[in-house]
């Protein structure tokens, strides 16, 4: 599975880039809201993040609520770097959008995915990538993964990476990322707090702590 990271924050990219592990980028207005951006620093920031990220894909979302709006701005997005992909809400104008971008050669990915048939529409219209939410079905007290899965089946039954890939987005927690992989999502895209969550274990830590305690009577420091 490839991780993204679900930021706009440049110091937390930089931290999963140096992981090594990260294959791209996502972004969304509340995101790009949480960092503190501004209207006129936007485009600024996506091209940052985008040549920051040196060929991976980051996606910058636009925010026109008609479809002429969306291909217009999403047109402009993409031709900010050659990395952007141009994220659209799922819904009649966007899947327009979506059309009209793949036309042009534009890669989108349709986001606030609740369901199967949207996922399946998002592709069918030619959306590179669609976004099923997890973790905003957990929080009205449904199961995310169970929703998660029936979209997977769904895509997987028709389309292949090349042609669509899953990022599961709206991730919070380690287990989200391993029932995910578990399902054969292509991409899980995870907040940098969940990320680091990911990497850790008592067992680890345990097991380091011992490493430590027995190399220091191998060098005569216990
Ligand atoms: O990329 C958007 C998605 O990941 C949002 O997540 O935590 O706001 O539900 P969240």
């Amino acid at each position: 599975m490839k991780f993204f990271i679900d930021t706009a924050d440049l110091d937390e990219i930089k931290t999963a880039l140096d992981w090594g592990c990260l294959a791209g980028v996502t972004t969304n207005p509340s995101l790009y809201s949480r960092i503190g951006g501004k209207l006129e620093d936007f485009e600024d920031h996506m091209t940052k993040i985008a040549n920051l990220c040196e060929g991976l894909p980051v996606s910058a979302e636009s925010t026109a609520t008609t479809a002429e709006g969306m291909i217009e701005e999403g047109r402009h997005l993409a031709s900010l770097a050659p990395n952007i992909v141009v994220k659209l809400p799922i819904g009649a104008a966007g899947l327009e959008a979506t059309h009209a971008l793949k036309a042009d050669g534009v890669n989108v990915n349709m986001t606030l995915i609740f369901s199967a048939p949207q996922a399946l529409l998002a592709a069918a219209a030619g959306a590179r990538y669609v976004s099923p939410f997890v973790g905003r079905f957990d929080d009205i007290g449904d199961n995310g993964i169970d929703q998660l899965a029936t979209i997977v089946q769904c895509v997987k039954n028709y389309y292949t990476p090349d042609q669509c890939e899953i990022i599961t987005a709206s991730v919070r927690t380690p287990q989200h990322v391993t029932e995910a992989a578990l399902l054969g999502a292509d991409i899980a895209t995870v907040p940098l707090g969940a990320l680091e969550k990911c990497l850790k274990h008592p067992l680890t830590d345990q097991g380091l702590a011992q490493f430590e305690a027995d190399w220091k009577k191998v060098t005569g420091q216990a």
